[in-house]
């Protein structure tokens, strides 16, 4: 199997936690060095993993021993590191969200396809078992027909400081939370769907998005709607009601390795609570990532990006809070 040489940019809690040891855990790719902004922290991270430390992002997409680069870095810094690595000629497998707004996300989508580099959005959830299965009892026929799709992906507030409260570094919940709900939306009512209507929650002080929802349509007339935020009641799932059933998905998003996420399907007669498989969707995407470069099949993935951002733009262009305030209607 080809091995892809990979560097990784910041010492991000992501990257330890679940997506560098998913790269250790498969062939396709060697971990060469990890960067961070200090050489301290680059030290103390890369000799966890066993790879090259590299001071500062800019050595690292330098060096010629380098095919791609995982970069967890917040959105708000995603515009400058991701274009300095493609101007690098690197394939690149970015944090959500990829791009802060949709002007940037077209930029570096048009930059990736004239360099004929991968450029995807580590959007792992999809990469999950789980959805399969539930494809899969949709296309038996257990709940008919869809007639709608609903999500819901929100958690208690961050401590204070956490770059997600930090608007000159991407901060807020469309960004972060809303962002699956909107990509899980796209799973099951495909990438032709449109926002009609959104709310976004600002929090004054800080100047960022704290918790919002929003409507939308698939060309088909198959309704979406969804809801997220980071001071709510825990909620990650998503639920698809048919004409003759429901299917729920209760753990949609982040399912640890080891769960076997529940399924419930409940129609008149009955209600079934499955396992869905266990999986991890950390190497999951990793083998994707790996297989769209050999097979220089970047087209597809460059087209949901940019359709995910889109969606994202829509949502703040519907915000209706905004739109009163700025009285257009
Ligand atoms: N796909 C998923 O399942 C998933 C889950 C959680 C988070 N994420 C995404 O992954 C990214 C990182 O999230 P995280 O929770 O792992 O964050 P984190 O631990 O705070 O890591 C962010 C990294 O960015 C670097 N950085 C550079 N400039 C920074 C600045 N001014 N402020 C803060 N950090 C700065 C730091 O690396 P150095 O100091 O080493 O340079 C830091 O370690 C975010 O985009 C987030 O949305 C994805």
């Amino acid at each position: 199997m080809q091995k892809i040489k990979i560097g990784v940019l910041g010492c991000a809690n992501i990257a330890a936690r679940s997506v560098i040891p998913a790269i250790k855990s498969i062939e396709g790719f060697e971990l060469v060095a990890i960067a961070s902004r200090t050489k301290a922290k680059a030290e103390q991270f890369a000799s966890r993993f066993n790879a090259e430390a590299v001071e500062g992002y800019q050595a690292l997409l330098e060096r010629d021993d380098i095919d791609a680069v995982y970069v967890p870095l917040p959105t708000g810094l995603h515009d400058e590191w991701l274009n300095k690595a493609l101007d690098a000629g690197k394939h690149i497998l970015a944090e959500k969200s990829l791009a802060e707004n949709y002007d940037s996300c077209q930029k570096l989508v048009t930059k990736a396809a004239q360099k004929g580099l991968l450029l995807m959005e580590d959007f792992m959830f999809r990469y999950h078992a789980q959805h399969a299965f539930v494809r899969d009892l949709i296309s038996r026929g257990e709940i008919g027909e869809i007639r709608l799709f609903r999500s819901s992906f929100g958690f208690p507030p961050f401590p204070p400081g956490n770059f997600r409260y930090d608007k000159a570094l991407g901060g807020g919940a469309l960004l972060d939370a809303a962002a699956y709900t909107i990509k899980a939306t796209q799973l099951f009512l495909g990438l032709d769907v449109e926002v009609k209507a959104a709310t976004l929650h600002y929090d004054k002080a800080l100047g960022v998005d704290v918790y919002g929802g929003a409507f939308l349509v698939s060309k088909q007339g198959i309704a979406s709607e969804v809801a997220w935020g980071f001071d709510n009641f825990y909620q990650c799932n998503y639920e698809i009601w048919g004409s003759t059933g429901k299917l729920i998905a209760e753990r949609a998003f982040t399912p640890p390795p080891d769960m076997k996420p529940k399924i419930i399907l409940e129609r008149a007669e009955k209600r079934v609570e499955f396992l869905a498989p266990n999986d991890n969707h950390f190497i999951n995407i990793l083998r994707e990532f790996h297989r769209a470069i050999v097979e220089n099949d970047i087209k597809i993935h460059l087209e949901e990006t940019l359709t995910q951002s889109r969606l994202l733009e829509s949502v703040r262009l519907h915000d209706s809070t905004q739109r009163e305030s700025l009285a257009i209607h």
